[in-house]
């Protein structure tokens, strides 16, 4: 059973980044892990969000879900960030998460969190791993500890290998394997942040 505290912090517009946020929660629940499911606060006007009803639909179907603050960020030992594709870089609702925590990481309180990362892209090759090693960036500026689930298993190879993080092409039912992906990448972060826990319980 993980004793792990684990927050995932996810933006979606349409609804991609949410199901596989939900299949994370899943599998670290199903671990045994305590998790705070949120999503980053939305950033666009109504009015953009009211150009595309598939957006709409979604925020609305999502609205009891409670937002990321830095008080999740403070009590997580480890997170995982789900983040759309935005011109090959982060989502900037994701972003603005992760620039508010700014005060934690002036008292030091983002070190030797356990971190990583997924995405999604309209295209195949849409930037996908430039997504995730952008979002990597300020992790390595918080100290925290990035753990990409690399090819820690062989089905990973089989859903596409990326050894960055879970990565889906948008636009329809996510494939089996690739949820499958998110589930070893989610139980890869637990056992590394256990790890971790157990060692400063040691202390
Ligand atoms: C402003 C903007 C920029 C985007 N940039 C890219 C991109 O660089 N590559 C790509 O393949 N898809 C791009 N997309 C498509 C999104 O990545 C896609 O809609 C998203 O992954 C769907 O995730 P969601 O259902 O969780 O919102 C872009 C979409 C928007 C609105």
């Amino acid at each position: 059973m993980s004793n792990v505290k684990l927050a995932i912090v996810y933006y979606s517009s349409t609804g991609t980044n949410y199901t596989v946020a939900k299949e994370a929660q899943k599998a670290a629940e199903e671990a045994g892990a305590e998790v705070r499911l949120r999503k980053a606060p939305e950033l666009a006007p109504d009015e953009a969000i009211d150009s595309n009803p598939a957006w709409r639909k979604h925020i609305d179907e999502t609205s009891d879900i409670e937002e990321a603050t830095n008080d999740d960020l403070e009590w997580a030992d480890a997170i995982i960030f789900g983040s759309p594709t935005r011109f090959g870089n982060v989502a900037a609702q994701i972003k603005q998460v992760i620039d508010s925590a700014g005060p934690l990481w002036m008292e030091g309180k983002l070190l030797n969190k356990v971190v990583s990362g997924f995405t999604s892209a309209q295209n195949p090759n849409g930037g996908q791993e430039s997504t995730l090693l952008a979002m990597y960036n300020s992790f390595h500026h918080w100290g925290a500890i990035v753990v990409s689930p690399a090819y820690s298993d062989p089905k990973l190879f089989e859903s596409g290998g990326n050894p960055y993080g879970t990565s889906i092409t948008a636009g329809g039912d996510i494939p089996d394997e690739k949820l499958q992906a998110i589930r070893i990448q989610t139980n890869r972060v637990l056992e590394v942040a256990s790890k971790f826990t157990e060692a400063y319980s040691d202390a």
